[in-house]
């Protein structure tokens, strides 16, 4: 049985001090929250002070990235080594920022997932297509592409150890969400790939929707049977938001165990 997953991606935003307020903010009312998990990707900078304001919470620290090398000559990268020291369980891959504004191909997204695995973390991989892609109907085939990159270098197994979002990017920061039936379709599509490599796979896999989740369309994204939870952008830096998206997922795990 899958157990959602909220995970706030903070981008390139805040001070110290605003993010440890925002965590300060966040771990009350989430501590209250039952089975769901939870968890925020910060700014690199913050990873040490963070992991230590999180310690015994139920929420768990992730990073944005991370260097598709391991330790050595690689001037300003990060390892998964480091952010594995620093606490961190999860590390977003091939977001489509990185892929876009930083030149991530689909072949450095797989030496990054397969950094992550290597120190214990757990890759949250994206997959997306583009408005030009979705209008020119081939949004299956660039999310299988996407996806193939990493399993023919990795194998499919792999990704039992990782956390899939579909993140249109049409709907990145753009205030346009996928609906939940698009994004049910890009999911059961992806379920569905996985599925015919390894049955018992697809069914355990954590597939979060990602792209102007707020507070108010959360709860209807959610029921999808096959949206496992969400990758939040701007609306994980408002306490409120964040909390409120959190409660809609515990709500959607009492909906489905009732
Ligand atoms: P958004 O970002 O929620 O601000 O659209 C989502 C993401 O980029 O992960």
């Amino acid at each position: 049985m899958r157990v959602k997953l909220v995970a706030g991606n903070w981008k390139m935003n805040g001070s110290l001090a605003s993010s440890q307020a925002l965590i300060k903010a966040v771990l009350p009312p989430l501590a209250a929250l039952g089975r769901a998990r939870y968890a925020v990707c910060a700014p690199f900078p913050q990873l040490t002070t963070l992991a230590q304001a999180l310690r015994g919470a139920n929420v768990a620290l992730g990073a944005q990235d991370l260097c598709p090398f391991e330790n050595g000559a690689y001037t300003g990268g990060v390892s998964g080594a480091m952010l594995a020291d620093c606490g961190c369980r999860y590390v977003i891959v091939g977001h489509s920022e990185r892929r876009s504004v930083f030149g991530d191909t689909d072949e450095t997204v797989a030496l990054k997932f397969g950094q992550a695995l290597r120190h214990g973390l757990t890759p949250i991989l994206c997959v997306g297509e583009l408005l030009t892609e979705r209008e020119a109907g081939v949004t299956e085939s660039v999310v299988a592409r996407q996806l193939d990159a990493v399993v023919q270098r990795w194998g499919w197994d792999t990704l039992g150890r990782s956390v899939v979002a579909y993140e249109p990017v049409w709907a990145i920061g753009t205030g346009k969400t996928a609906t939940p039936q698009q994004a049910q379709a890009a999911h059961a599509f992806i379920r569905g790939r996985v599925a015919a490599a390894i049955r018992g796979l697809a069914e355990g896999l954590l597939i979060l929707y990602g792209g102007s989740v707020k507070a108010s369309n959360a709860a209807q994204l959610f029921a999808m049977p096959d949206v496992d939870g969400g990758l939040i952008g701007a609306a994980s830096l408002v306490a409120d938001e964040f909390v409120a998206i959190c409660r809609a997922a515990q709500g959607a795990e009492e909906t489905v165990r009732i």
